[in-house]
């Protein structure tokens, strides 16, 4: 049985500086995965590479078991592979419920996606109560909560989050967390990169610590959490 999703020996460029070098890492159907890294690791670069906004120099991307390092990017999101990115990358002008849609791009199924924006809003009343209201008039954490429950539109068999908890109170913080796994229980399998790794890690069952485009530690989300170099370097414990 091989896993949800497999990366073998990735390595990306921007020029002729190599940002991810050979790593490889997997998530199993149903795993809550973490990715942990100082800035500048290649945490991002990851997953625009799979999501396919990055071409790889090297190795392979395989989605159930599929390879798609050169399949176009919406062709992926269609295969239920969703990317909530970095820095949250909303379309200001477009409403709330627009911006929702735009996450629902490739359904066939109204029925189901009325039914996911309503799961959305129940998730995150804010957005309902504010549906028709243009998003760039959002706080960062509101923001946050849109690009997720964007990703969550495509009812994705896998979601990447990348920072969902950045620049949040930690309350909205607790919220975004809680939601990761509130997905999982419901089925979702979920590959989250965080700068927070204590609360990345608690949540994760699988994690994998990324240190300048390099995997050089990985183990289970409790055994990293104990571990004496991530403690150190991640957790700011002297
Ligand atoms: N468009 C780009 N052009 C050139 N170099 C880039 C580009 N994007 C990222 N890099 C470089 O690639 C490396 C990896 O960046 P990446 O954004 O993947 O790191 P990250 O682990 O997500 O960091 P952070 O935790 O700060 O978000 C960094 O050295 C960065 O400067
Ligand atoms: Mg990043």
């Amino acid at each position: 049985m091989s896993a949800m999703l497999e990366v073998k020996d990735l390595e990306v460029a921007y020029g002729k500086i190599l940002a991810v070098k050979k790593i490889s890492f997997s998530v199993e159907q149903g795993q809550v995965v973490s990715l942990i890294g100082t800035n500048g690791a290649g945490k991002t670069t990851t997953l625009k590479t799979i999501s396919g906004l990055l071409r790889p120099t090297g190795g392979e991307i395989w989605f159930q078991g599929e390879r798609i390092d050169h399949v176009a990017a919406h062709d992926i999101v269609t295969r239920g592979l969703a990317h909530s990115p970095e820095g949250r990358r909303i379309f200001p002008r477009l409403s709330v419920e627009e911006n929702l849609m735009l996450g629902a791009f490739s359904r066939r199924d109204p029925g189901g996606v009325r039914s996911d924006l309503q799961a959305a809003y129940d998730l995150f009343p804010i957005l309902g109560e504010r549906r028709k209201q243009p998003a760039g008039t959002f706080s960062g954490g509101e923001q946050q909560m849109l690009a997720m429950g964007r990703a969550m539109m495509c009812r994705p068999k896998l979601l990447m989050l990348d920072e969902p908890s950045m620049g949040l109170s930690p309350i909205m913080m607790k919220r975004i967390m809680t939601t990761v796994s509130e997905l999982q229980r419901q089925g979702t399998t979920i590959l989250l990169v965080e700068q927070n790794a204590q609360a990345a890690l608690k949540r994760a069952d699988y994690g994998y610590v990324l240190e300048v485009g390099k995997v050089v530690l990985s183990g289970s989300g409790r055994d990293l959490l104990v571990n004496d170099s991530v403690r150190k370097a991640y957790l700011g414990e002297d």
